[in-house]
């Protein structure tokens, strides 16, 4: 390659330059330090009643929120709003059989609403469901249908400065112990990739080969939560030894032959505002969740979507496996880990998918979890800055090594999601110097305390400040 061509792409690294112009724009605006003072007080000093007019940077979901393309735009308008096997059903097949690998597909208007229906499916009152950590919309899909979701977390992610590549991995003692306690009790063995409770790490494809073996050799079904495969795929392409030459495509491939069948929230790496899938490879289990569908979404050739949508879709698989898109997508998330790092918080490294995952107590060292630190982050976050960011608290059922017994363990972590093709460098520049204000006056803080809506899995608390 000529010398110039070497400087260009360098430059075009390091600058973070995107790879696609923009089109089309929509106004943001920084509300006054009044205004959010008021309106910081109004929500409650809550993420949940925040509106987004009053946001400037909105960095609380990278669900829903992407960018979508010219490409995009346009095959919305040659969808097939046929209400049974519309073309646009057909397109999207033909995308998910070329990137996924699986014969069969059941659209479904979210992530969850296809959890609902695999689990309905898939999961009887007592069995055990295994995961490398569930998401928590799984656990309570797991739950609501009287199984047990336990999780095999990997145990680098109690160590926050193990800088792990992979930690979203199966921890494989805990796998085997578990198949063992729960022998004839385990009915699934769910892979999440990226991993978004253990910070949207990566799973190794070592890791899920091993972990798929163990599972065959008990007889247990493994099925993909995949909302975020491409971003894995490119993360194994980038960190694991061995990946480096192959495409994200064909990671993901050898990725999902691994499983039985998998289900994707659409909204993260199909790049789509609404939208999801089942994809399964064996007709008899298609057809099951073919007869849900009908009840829960809509006829099986639309899963409660418009046709537009799954033409959004399919061009939307396409874009979000292209390595150049996501070389760009994580450095740019890698570097406002940088900068929130450099702020001097204690950032999950090496950063992964969906965003930035901090943990509170490196702002807060004084509060404890009654003092309610990632409220405090939020709040301070927002009124200095007019950013909205969420803590991510979990409680797992962690199981055992020895034992396969699962304990419940809780971590929490606030997470600075990114949402794909919105923000540029400058924006997250601007939030690592607002995170550097908020880091540098942490220790003055008091915190919070809740005033409502507790036992309510904490979607409508409200907090007041502590003292006032
Ligand atoms: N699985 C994972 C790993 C998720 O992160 C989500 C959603 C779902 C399933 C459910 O999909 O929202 O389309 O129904 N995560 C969003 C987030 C809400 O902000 O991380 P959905």
């Amino acid at each position: 390659m000529p010398a110039e061509e070497d400087f260009a792409r360098e430059r075009y690294l390091s600058t973070l330059a995107e790879p696609y112009r923009v089109k089309v724009v929509e106004k943001l605006r920084l509300p006054t330090r009044g205004e959010r003072e008021r309106a910081l007080a109004a929500a409650h000093f809550s993420p949940v009643f925040l509106d987004s007019a009053d946001i400037f940077i909105d960095l609380v979901s990278d669900s829903g929120t992407a960018a979508m393309s010219d490409e995009q735009w346009s095959a919305l308008m040659r969808a097939d709003e046929a209400y049974i096997r519309p073309r646009s059903f057909f397109r999207l097949e033909a995308a998910v059989r070329e990137i996924l690998g699986f014969a069969q597909l059941i659209p479904t208007h979210q992530g969850r609403a296809a959890e609902q229906i695999m689990m309905e499916v898939l999961v009887r009152p007592g069995d055990v469901v295994l995961g490398n950590t569930h998401s928590d919309t799984t656990r309570a899909h797991i739950k609501h249908r009287g199984g047990i979701p336990l999780d095999l977390v990997n145990e680098a992610l109690f160590e926050p400065k193990s800088e792990h590549p992979f930690l979203g991995n199966f921890d494989l003692d805990k796998l085997r112990a578990a198949l063992e306690r729960h022998r004839g009790k385990v009915s699934l063995l769910i892979c999440t990739i990226v991993n978004n409770i253990a910070a949207s790490a990566p799973v190794s494809l070592a890791n899920m080969r091993a972990a798929s073996a163990l599972a065959a050799e008990h007889g247990v079904r493994v099925v993909f939560d995949a909302c975020r495969f491409a971003e894995n795929a490119h993360l194994i392409q980038t960190r694991e030894p061995g990946q480096s030459d192959k495409s994200v495509r064909a990671i993901a491939l050898e990725m999902f032959a691994l499983g039985s069948a998998c289900w994707m929230s659409a909204k993260k790496d199909a790049l789509v505002n609404t939208g999801g899938f089942i994809a399964v490879r064996d007709e008899a289990l298609a057809q099951r969740c073919q007869e849900l569908a009908v009840l829960y979404e809509g006829f099986f050739t639309y899963g409660g979507l418009a046709g537009r949508d799954l033409e959004a879709m399919a061009v939307g698989l396409y874009e979000g496996t292209e390595d150049e898109y996501l070389s760009h997508r994580t450095r740019l998330v890698a570097h406002l880990g940088e900068r929130l790092s450099a702020a001097g918080m204690a950032v999950v490294k090496p950063v992964g998918g969906s965003g930035v995952y901090v943990d509170p107590r490196s702002v807060y060292p004084q509060l404890g979890p009654a003092e309610f630190p990632s409220i405090a982050f939020f709040a301070d976050l927002y009124r200095e800055g007019g950013i909205r960011i969420a803590g991510i608290p979990a409680y797992l059922q962690n199981v055992d090594r020895a034992s396969g017994e699962a304990v419940e363990r809780r971590i929490e972590l606030v997470r600075f999601a990114v949402p794909r093709r919105a923000y540029g460098k400058a924006h997250l520049d601007y939030v690592g110097d607002i995170a550097e204000r908020v880091a540098r006056d942490g220790a003055k803080n008091r915190g919070y305390r809740m005033v409502a809506g507790a036992g309510q899995a904490g979607f409508f608390a409200k907090y007041a400040p502590v003292g006032q």
